[in-house]
């Protein structure tokens, strides 16, 4: 299984604040924002981790994290020069992905779950993760039918069909770098994640999991603050690195 950590993106709504650095070099109490999802992946045993960047930040990435030495891992670096969208990813990967699995992370997501069996236990299509929250509008809503079977994933609808978005954590087989070559960008100029999950669930191979415990996605000022709280409270005891 390879790794991928997607920390592009010029976070706009958090200026002055990523003016010179990227919102996922902020810090989230004591350690900067990237150290938390590098923990799941880390956590989980995967050895081989990309790191996508946007161009005019990756020397403070370089900075900081190295070759990945000092956690037991390597790093691979990737740049990603305009936020063209989440799917990106994977062509931007291609080359690292070669012909493994891949886990990808977002930069600004932290969970307090654990997901090492989930992914040790991967073999073959998809596995997203899903979490009740109260502004489903603002991610991809997935809809469960009464046998709590996944039937359908929107992205940013206007009239969610449940309150279960999908977080920013992603289990795929190697068929994933071509599903998103193949992709055209969504109305938003983005080619986006949820299109790959769709295409997963069309053909019964998208399992959608429940995340355990809190999940937050660290884009906005309050969710930041949030996210420091998390970390100090709840997280301090389960990070390795
Ligand atoms: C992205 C995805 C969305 C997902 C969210 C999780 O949203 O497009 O489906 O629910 O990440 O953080 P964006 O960060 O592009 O607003």
């Amino acid at each position: 299984m390879r790794g991928i950590i997607l920390s592009g993106g010029s976070a706009t709504r958090l200026r002055p604040c990523t003016k010179v650095t990227s919102k996922q070099l902020l810090p989230i109490y004591n350690r900067p924002m990237i150290y938390y999802p590098l923990n799941t992946l880390i956590k989980a045993g995967i050895k081989e981790i990309l790191i996508i960047v946007a161009p005019e930040k990756a020397g403070d990435y370089l900075n900081l994290l190295g070759s990945g030495k000092e956690f037991g891992v390597r790093f691979t670096y990737e740049i990603q020069d305009k936020p063209n969208g989440l799917a990106e990813a994977f062509i931007i990967g291609e080359n690292f992905i070669d012909d493994e699995n891949v886990c990808m992370i977002l930069g600004d997501n932290i969970f307090e779950d654990d997901f090492t069996e989930d992914i040790k236990n991967f073999k073959k299509g998809a596995k997203v993760f899903a979490k009740s929250v109260n502004d489903p509008e603002r991610f991809g809503v997935v809809e469960f039918d009464e046998n709590n079977k996944a039937v359908s994933i929107e992205e940013k609808p206007k009239k969610p069909k449940s309150n279960f978005c999908v977080t920013g954590l992603y289990v795929y087989d190697n068929r994933v770098v071509d599903i998103a070559k193949n992709l055209k960008p969504s109305e938003r100029g983005e080619v986006e994640i949820t299109d790959v999950n769709n295409w997963y669930l069309e053909r019964g191979e998208l399992d959608v999991a429940r995340v355990n415990g809190e999940w937050i996605d660290a884009g906005t000022f309050d969710s930041l603050l949030e996210a420091q709280i998390l970390a100090k409270e709840k997280l301090q005891d389960k990070l390795i690195i």
